[in-house]
């Protein structure tokens, strides 16, 4: 809710905070910032969740705390305030609060602080979710590393000492005396803030900052073996324009049509077409150890997972090693086997999705190689794991991804070019894929060529109920990821069906009245696509079908065709998939919906 006479403020910090529920119904209730009491004593804004709130709640109810929300978040700020209230010492400082606040704290958080009792003062940590400070100066930053205070006596107690000690090490950007000459942001992505500054400090788990007259403190409790003494101010390489929305309808859209710039960005400096070599810098010193390991598990969810699915195929060709594809919640519900000779790749565009988070953490647990798959520099992922793939795709902003999926697939792709570069019986084939990959960004270009086409397609359908997408083979995958785009921005209901299942059940839903998206590429399943269109049209399906250039044959079967430029059968996914991303774009249009905010999803899933 807005109140405009509230926007212009004469305040020098603020908090809010886009919530996306986790507890209660989104509603002006349970909205952050959260508070203490009715004076607003100590308000807090929280991604994440707290898993033991219904303990500290209880606690706190019985020492009188009335609750006004359904949120987990709302025991924060009282739990603050019973912190402050019982304190033995009167000179507390707002940092030490915290500090004692969290370590009641189970779950995931990243918490920024305000309170009345420390007026201009803002402090925030972080624990398993996102937290990052960007910092805006006049001056040239007087020091690129932010060192740490630690703090061992601090479960002692909250004591003068303790007090003192960080306030004489609150060393950073000293040099800036003029209070006004900086400014801090805090939030869980960059995207938030680059509009400010490019300057960044990514904080890890437990670190606490605070910032108080234009300077800013890190500490954390103690320092643990082998422990980064200091945090970096980073410079972020994302420029504005890259997260505006320009002259397209919504940030989806404009991400469909970057793809021919994206995958581009995402091989460029790591193939060399001349020599056919793939380099992999973040891998490389890995490559001996990865070439002897058991098994390839690559870890993933929603979009990232259906990366691993597209990519399997080809990495088990050329690594000549059996690759597991797993949905991370699934994986840790399993309590799957993993062990020391295994690689984890964690596929990851946030970098931040709370399962994925988990799942290298169990993998971490269990001694095997790590690596991650990310699209966000100084994500958790790709700090966290032994080695990774930054997948270079761009900032993307809507909720359906896209862009990335692509990039990711690239990103495999090459992986397995990298592995594969000594097997001379894999030359042929890798010649053909690197020649695949160099005509890419050509081929999508002409497949974004077809955006009218599917438009008028998806006029005929938006009305309809249901969707089923079919495939098989290299293209299984195009088509789940197809229909959780449809089904997430469409809301309409969509399944992604592997055609070789269709006589095991799904045919049933087969009528004249069913709207049929069938895959139909000239690969090795091309037969049996062609077997499974016949069982469709048999039963008076009207199939929609995308297939190559030039394929009368199935053209003749269809109700409509969609013709896509052929590739290497393992690149196809990329290909097809596209006006997958472009039909659910319009179908959601046309049904009214706002593309880029689907309702009850986040970008980033920072709670299991
Ligand atoms: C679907 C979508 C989600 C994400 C999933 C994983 O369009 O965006 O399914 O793919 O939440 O997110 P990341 O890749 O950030 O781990």
């Amino acid at each position: 809710m807005l109140y405009p006479d509230l926007l212009i403020l004469d305040t020098h910090f603020g908090i809010a905070h886009t919530r996306w529920a986790t507890h209660g119904e989104p509603s002006a209730v349970n909205c952050h910032p959260h508070r203490s009491d009715k004076n607003n004593e100590f308000v807090v804004i929280h991604n994440g969740i707290i898993t033991n709130y219904k303990e500290l709640r209880k606690y706190l109810i019985s020492k009188g705390y009335e609750f006004e929300s359904e949120t987990d978040t709302e025991v924060i700020p009282k739990l603050i305030k019973y912190v402050y209230d019982n304190r033995e010492n009167d000179y507390v400082s707002f940092s030490t609060l915290v500090e004692l606040v969290i370590q009641q704290l189970e779950g995931a958080f990243a918490l920024v602080f305000k309170s009345v009792h420390f007026p201009g003062e803002a402090v925030a940590t972080r624990r398993g979710s996102p937290l990052l400070i960007g910092v805006r100066s006049k001056y040239e930053l007087s020091t690129e590393q932010i060192p740490i205070q630690y703090n061992t006596h601090f479960l002692e107690g909250v004591q003068q000492k303790n007090f003192r000690n960080r306030v004489d090490s609150t060393v950073a950007l000293h040099s800036v005396s003029d209070r006004k000459a900086v400014e801090f942001y805090f939030a869980s992505d960059a995207s938030a803030i680059i509009e400010h500054t490019n300057k960044v400090i990514y904080l890890q788990d437990d670190d606490i900052a605070a910032v108080a007259e234009g300077k800013l403190s890190l500490h954390r409790m103690s320092r643990c073996a082998g422990e980064d003494p200091v945090r970096a101010i980073q410079t972020l390489q994302m420029e504005l324009q890259q997260i505006m929305k320009g002259n397209f309808k919504a940030f989806m859209q404009k991400e469909i049509f970057e793809q021919p710039e994206s995958v581009f960005n995402t091989m460029r400096g790591r193939i060399c077409f001349d020599t056919n070599t793939v380099v992999l810098g973040g891998l490389k010193d890995h490559l001996k150890e990865i070439r002897r390991c058991r098994r390839l598990i690559l870890i993933g969810c929603g979009t990232s997972f259906h990366a691993g699915v597209a990519t399997r195929q080809i990495l088990e060709e050329l690594t000549e090693l059996p690759v597991m594809v797993e949905l991370a919640s699934d994986f840790l519900d399993r309590i799957t086997p993993v062990f020391r000779d295994d690689v984890c790749f964690l596929i990851s565009q946030s970098g931040e999705t709370a399962d994925t988070l988990m799942a290298l953490r169990y993998c971490q647990g269990r001694g095997a190689l790590t690596v991650g798959v990310t699209n966000t520099v100084g994500s958790s992922i790709s700090r966290e794991t032994d080695c990774g793939v930054h997948i270079n795709a761009g900032p993307e902003i809507g909720v359906a991804s896209t862009k990335a999926y692509t990039s990711q697939f690239v990103a495999l792709t090459m992986f397995g070019l990298m592995m594969s570069e000594d097997r001379i019986s894999l030359q042929k084939r890798r010649l053909e894929i690197i020649n695949g990959l160099r005509m890419l960004p050509g081929l999508i270009k002409e497949v974004l060529t077809l955006d009218d086409k599917i438009r008028s397609i998806a006029d005929e359908l938006y009305q309809q109920r249901s969707l089923l997408v079919m495939g098989r083979g290299y293209n299984y995958a195009t088509c789940l990821e197809g229909a959780l785009k449809i089904k997430e921005i469409t809301y309409m209901h969509s399944e992604g069906i592997l055609a070789g299942e269709l006589k095991h059940g799904p045919l049933a839903l087969i009528d004249k009245h069913m709207p049929v998206i069938m895959i139909i590429m000239r690969d090795a399943c091309y037969t049996k696509c062609h077997n499974a269109l016949q069982q469709v049209t048999a039963r008076q399906g009207r199939p929609i079908i995308l297939c190559c250039q030039d394929d009368p044959e199935i053209t003749r079967n269809a109700y409509k065709t969609i013709e896509l430029p052929q590739t290497v059968d393992c690149l196809q996914g990329i290909i097809s998939v596209i006006p997958l991303q472009l039909m659910s774009f319009h179908l959601a249009v046309l049904r009214g919906y706002d593309v880029d905010c689907p309702r009850n999803l986040a970008k980033s899933v920072t709670v299991e």
